[in-house]
């Protein structure tokens, strides 16, 4: 589980993010898309391209998605229960591409803010990040 030291210094950096969650989240799926091209499959209907008003309301959602579930790190799994019904059964997103969106997303941060980013803020966002990724697998079992 996240620790309390996890759970303030996620909070302390979603909180400088303010409302620029979105703006990191659109940047990890470009990088996503373009690291792991396998993924694109799964917007055959989107346009992909770089600077793509599409895929800045997806990063939009999935900001949302996660300020939910920073506001909710007692419940995960109930708080991304409909999302991840939605990911396992409509869209069928293979659950091992959660990770490389998670990883794509700490690189994010990682270069936009690189002085808040120490090992142990590394440590904690990952955490935080696996959590979701597994309250949102949860629904494929
Ligand atoms: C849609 C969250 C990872 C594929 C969405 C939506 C949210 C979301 C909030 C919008 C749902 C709605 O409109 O009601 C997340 C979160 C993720 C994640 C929090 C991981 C941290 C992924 C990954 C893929 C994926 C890795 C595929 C590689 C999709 C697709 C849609 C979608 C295909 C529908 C897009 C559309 O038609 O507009 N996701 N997602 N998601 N997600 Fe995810």
């Amino acid at each position: 589980a996240l620790s309390a030291a996890d759970r303030a210094l996620v909070r302390a950096l979603w909180k400088k993010l303010g409302g620029n969650v979105g703006i990191y989240t659109t940047e990890a799926l470009e990088r996503t898309f373009l690291a792991f091209p396998s993924t694109k499959t799964y917007f055959p209907h989107l346009d992909l391209s770089p600077g793509s008003a599409q895929v800045k309301a997806l990063g939009q959602k999935v900001a949302e998605a996660l300020t939910l579930a920073v506001d909710h790190l007692d419940d995960l799994p109930g708080a991304l229960s409909a999302l991840s019904d939605l990911h396992a059964r409509k869209l069928r997103v293979d659950p091992a591409s959660f990770k490389l969106l998670g990883h794509c997303l700490l690189v994010t941060l990682a270069r936009h803010y690189p002085g808040d980013f120490s090992p142990a803020l590394q440590a904690s966002l990952d955490k935080f990040l696996s959590h979701v990724i597994s309250a949102l697998a949860s629904k494929y079992r």
